[in-house]
């Protein structure tokens, strides 16, 4: 492992029995190639000697927030702007709580509000602690705001219990914190993703919608995490856990999933309209139940919904635009025709009259139509297109957006 060369990474300790194994830790990224500043809060010394660190890591190491001494040479906000990460291990349920809050009462909390830098946590509890709903949502909220966990693992716990809540090795911690330098394709980018089916009210009890299972925008949802993204997912009613690190959206209609897609749209770099849409909507909405009468028929007035990604494709500086065709025949040339109308970047054509494949399906099968090629992609499961795709789609975002970086002017 010598991918942490010239890393400059931040390493905060916390209160916790497993505080013993920061130094093991410390040693494994300074191998590594890393430079490591240890930080540590009043409980961690309870644990381990600030000696120990000091003497693995080469530096003296910092405690206090207000210490003339450190303001005078590494204060917080040096150690902040300093870090290329920071990475806490064991972070402790009440750091983990005072971070969600956003409180600045130690050094370690400040630096954290203080930096640019990903902040990664290696949380060690008990397993009660770890279970606690006000620690999982922190957790949950922490992730949601971009902070890496690593771990909990699960195991034998230094008070006797066992369950989740043991502090990964430090071997572990520094192979992932190693390959969280790898930069993915997407590194950098904003991807929203709408997915699932909309649903349009005909009256507060009914609705007209479609089966839509929200799988494909999902598994494009996780593939562009993998690969660095932030996302946005905005996505109908659908039966699917929101992908850890991902801001999901919850929307019904077609007219709510415009306003979502529309409202940061300024922040998108890309894209993709995985979603099923409802082309019609009812004119107007019952304000009551509607009641059984005697006719035989009934007429429901449809009209026409606005279509989301030709509304996002139409901006002037228009991110890289990506839609679904889902056809039952001429699957190539209806994406292509839809391509030019919408003034898509790319289309993924489905033939949705293929039973093993589609909607509900845990699998795909795709033809990927740009203005210049199509490339089929062989059926596999939703996930592993999704991870082609999201590739396919990041080369094609790079390759345009460079064209379009303006020449540097000649001196
Ligand atoms: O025109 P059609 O519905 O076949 O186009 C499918 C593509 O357009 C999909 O990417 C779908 O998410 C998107 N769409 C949309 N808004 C609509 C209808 C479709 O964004 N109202």
């Amino acid at each position: 492992m010598q991918r942490l060369t010239n890393k400059q990474i931040v390493l905060g300790i916390t209160g916790g029995i497993a505080a013993y194994k920061s130094a093991e830790l410390t040693r494994l990224l300074k191998g590594a190639g890393a430079d490591v500043q240890v930080v540590m809060t009043p409980a961690a010394i309870e644990f381990i000697t600030p000696l120990t660190l000091q003497a693995l890591s080469g530096h003296p190491v910092h405690q206090h927030l207000l210490d003339p001494d450190a303001e005078a040479g590494m204060g917080h906000i040096e150690l902040a702007k300093w870090a290329d990460m920071v990475l806490i291990a064991p972070a402790s349920a009440d750091f983990m709580a005072r971070l969600n809050s956003g409180q600045g009462n130690d050094l370690l909390s400040t630096i954290c509000l203080a930096t640019d830098a990903p902040i990664v946590l290696a949380p060690a509890m008990n397993q009660a602690m770890w279970r606690d709903p006000q620690t999982q949502s922190n957790a949950t909220n922490l992730q949601t705001k971009g902070i890496r966990l690593l771990g909990p693992g699960v195991g034998e716990q230094a008070c006797g219990d066992t369950g989740p809540g043991r502090m990964l090795d430090p071997l572990e911690i520094a192979e992932q914190t190693a390959a969280l330098f790898d930069r993915g394709l997407l590194t950098g980018k904003h991807v929203f993703i709408t997915a699932g089916p909309t649903r349009e009210a005909i009256d507060p009890v009914r609705y007209i919608s479609n089966h839509s299972s929200g799988k494909m925008g999902y598994a494009l949802a996780e593939a562009a995490l993998d690969a660095g993204a932030q996302v946005t997912l905005i996505s109908g009613p659908v039966n699917l856990p929101a992908p850890p690190r991902c801001q999901r959206i919850m929307i019904e209609s077609a007219a709510q999933m415009l306003t979502a897609s529309l409202q940061h749209i300024d922040q998108c770099d890309i894209f993709i309209a995985a979603a099923a849409v409802a082309d019609y909507r009812p004119s107007a909405v019952a304000e009551h139940k509607l009641k059984k009468g005697k006719e035989e028929i009934m007429e429901l007035h449809l009209i026409k919904n606005p279509d989301i990604v030709a509304s996002v494709a139409a901006l002037h500086n228009k991110p890289f635009t990506v839609g679904f065709a889902a056809e039952t025949r001429d699957v190539i040339h209806y994406a292509q025709s839809k391509l030019q109308q919408k003034n898509l970047d790319l289309i993924i054509a489905n033939d949705v009259s293929r039973s093993d494949i589609g909607f509900n399906s845990d699998d795909n099968a795709v033809t990927v139509v740009s203005q210049s090629q199509t490339q089929p992609l062989p059926l596999c499961s939703k996930r592993q297109l999704a991870a082609q795709l999201i590739e396919i789609i990041a080369i094609q975002q790079a390759a345009l957006s460079s064209d379009h970086t303006p020449m540097p002017e000649k001196s």
